[in-house]
């Protein structure tokens, strides 16, 4: 047996309540599916077991199963999950028993809610400490708040630990004025859990089977049942609105702010700073204001990620410098790369070392390779562009033809002179030069230049003999105009023409 700081033994399993619909949510989206900074509600309080040493987490699933199933096995790939499936929602004891067979083997379990996305490890391994330290049978999680209207109340017994758990419905007006209330998170001696929950019988106000008469019942064959007060109940916090919804998504934001600040990330305005729960940052990185980090996002050290950049599923190594406003989606980035402002990086991009890629350029499964640059306004799609290219502003690569999509080739060191329209498939080889204006039509030799313009034409005197008599007939009409509406005294209805 352990005592408190003494390691934990108990083998232990979580199981955690995620078969309800969730109504207040008015979603077609069963409520645990709801994500939070990029991730499902229900993988939180999954990967909070998990970092308390649960060797196993059984979900009980019945409104959308399947995708709740899914969206776990996606998030948290690997782990020991297991899915117990609740048809009908006969209530939480209800769903525990349903959720038992895969408990088997273990010595204690943790029951916990799958709408509880503020929960965390360390508060899960303290329920843990607090249950062995006292060898208890049951443990039950409570907090005291103002207004205790819905939850169930703490009743505690002679010796001050919890005798009995009373819904709001079924409690007393006595029982009513507890302010302690029920926090629906447990720890559980697993033998002791099966023996009592066969005997719970749905004898209240919702003909349920509640899970909280366990604790009479472990009470009444001399149980140890053990009270754990938390003093933080926002970690407990539940969602049951869209309004909790976004409320508890700026707490987990803050939280995830907080840890990339303590690991070495500075951030201009954490505040307005939005990065999903799985984004890595390297150290000395700097983020601006507004800066949105999405998905499976990977920034190395020393980047500078301007303000305004929104990157999602993006890769980027050392030194990178990112402009105000790039929006990359799918992108690797090499060291040193320069983007933007106002770049638009799509799937499939790919940026070799020191690559710059200025204001108003779009790529898109684009790798451009060591030194290339594009600084201003083109379209670089479906293309591979060697090393030291220039691609002069307002290059176009036109890759579709209206059915498929076709390949350019820039190998190294071409020039592509401003304005160039490069009709794919084509290649143009090394250290070839294409003059500004050119449609690329057909592949051009390496070293050769490539030159397609109409022959400019010079028509001398064309001031004189067209555009000067006209302007000149326009002033004279107009200054004939406004001498007559003087000579009116008041202006007419139409007033000036401009
Ligand atoms: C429960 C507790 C209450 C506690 C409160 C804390 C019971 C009887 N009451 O009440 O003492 O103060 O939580 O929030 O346990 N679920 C299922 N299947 C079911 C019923 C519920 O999976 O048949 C899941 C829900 O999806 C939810 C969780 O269990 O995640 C809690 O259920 P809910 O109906 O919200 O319980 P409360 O009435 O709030
Ligand atoms: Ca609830």
């Amino acid at each position: 047996m352990s005592t408190n700081g003494a390691p934990m033994s108990a083998k232990l399993v979580a199981v955690v309540l995620a078969a309800g619909q969730g109504t207040r949510m008015r979603s077609e989206q069963a409520k645990v599916l709801h994500p939070l900074l990029g991730r499902p509600m229900v993988t939180y309080p999954v990967q909070a077991a998990l970092e308390a040493g649960a060797d196993r987490v059984v979900v009980v699933v019945g409104h959308q199963a399947d995708a709740v199933r899914a969206a776990l096995e996606t998030h948290l790939p690997g782990r020991d999950l297991a899915f117990a499936v609740q048809a009908e929602q006969r209530g939480t004891g209800h769903a525990v028993l349903m959720a038992l067979d895969a408990t088997e083997g273990y010595d204690d379990v943790m029951i916990l809610c799958g709408d509880t996305p503020a929960l965390d490890g360390e508060t899960l391994r303290q329920l843990r400490q607090v249950h062995e330290a006292a060898q208890a049978t049951v443990t039950v999680t409570s907090f005291v708040v103002d207004d205790p209207t819905g939850y169930g109340r703490v009743v505690r017994g002679e010796h001050g630990h919890p005798a009995r758990i009373v819904e709001h419905r079924d409690a007393t007006d006595a029982q009513r004025a507890i302010a302690e209330v029920n926090a629906g998170l447990y720890l559980v001696d697993r033998k002791a859990l099966v023996e009592t929950l066969r005997q719970v019988r749905p004898d209240n106000a919702q003909g349920e089977l509640y899970l909280t008469d366990v604790v009479h019942l472990v009470a009444g064959r001399g149980g140890r049942v053990r009270g754990f007060v938390l003093r933080d109940p926002s970690r407990l916090a539940g969602v049951n609105t869209r309004a909790q919804l976004a409320e508890l998504e700026a707490v987990l934001r803050g939280r995830v702010n907080r840890r990339h600040m303590e690991a070495g990330v500075t951030m201009h305005d954490p505040a307005s700073a939005r990065i999903e729960a799985e984004v890595e940052i390297g150290v000395d990185t700097v983020l601006g204001p507004n800066v949105q980090l999405l998905g499976r996002t990977r920034i190395g050290r020393g980047c500078h990620v301007e303000a305004g950049a929104v990157l999602r599923d993006c890769e980027l190594a050392d030194g990178v410098h990112l402009k105000p406003y790039v929006v990359a989606e799918g992108a690797r980035l090499g060291p040193g790369v320069a983007a933007g402002p106002f770049a638009h990086l799509r799937p499939g991009t790919v940026l070799g070392q020191d690559v710059k890629v200025g204001n108003f350029v779009e790529t898109k499964k684009a790798v451009l390779g060591q030194g290339s640059k594009a600084s201003h306004l083109s379209y670089l799609g479906d293309c591979e562009i060697g090393r030291d290219v220039n691609v002069g502003a307002g290059t176009i690569t036109c890759n579709y033809d209206g059915v498929d999509k076709h390949v350019t080739v820039l190998e190294d060191g071409v020039f592509v002179g401003s304005d160039t329209q490069l009709v794919a498939p084509v290649r143009v080889g090394r250290n070839a030069t294409v003059a500004a204006g050119t449609t690329v039509t057909d592949d051009v030799p390496e070293g050769a230049l490539v030159l397609s313009r109409t022959t400019q034409q010079v028509r001398e005197g064309y001031y004189e003999r067209r555009r000067r008599p006209r302007e000149e007939a326009k002033a004279r009409a107009k200054a004939a105009k406004s001498a007559a509406r003087g000579s009116e005294s008041g202006s007419g209805p139409e007033g000036s023409q401009g």
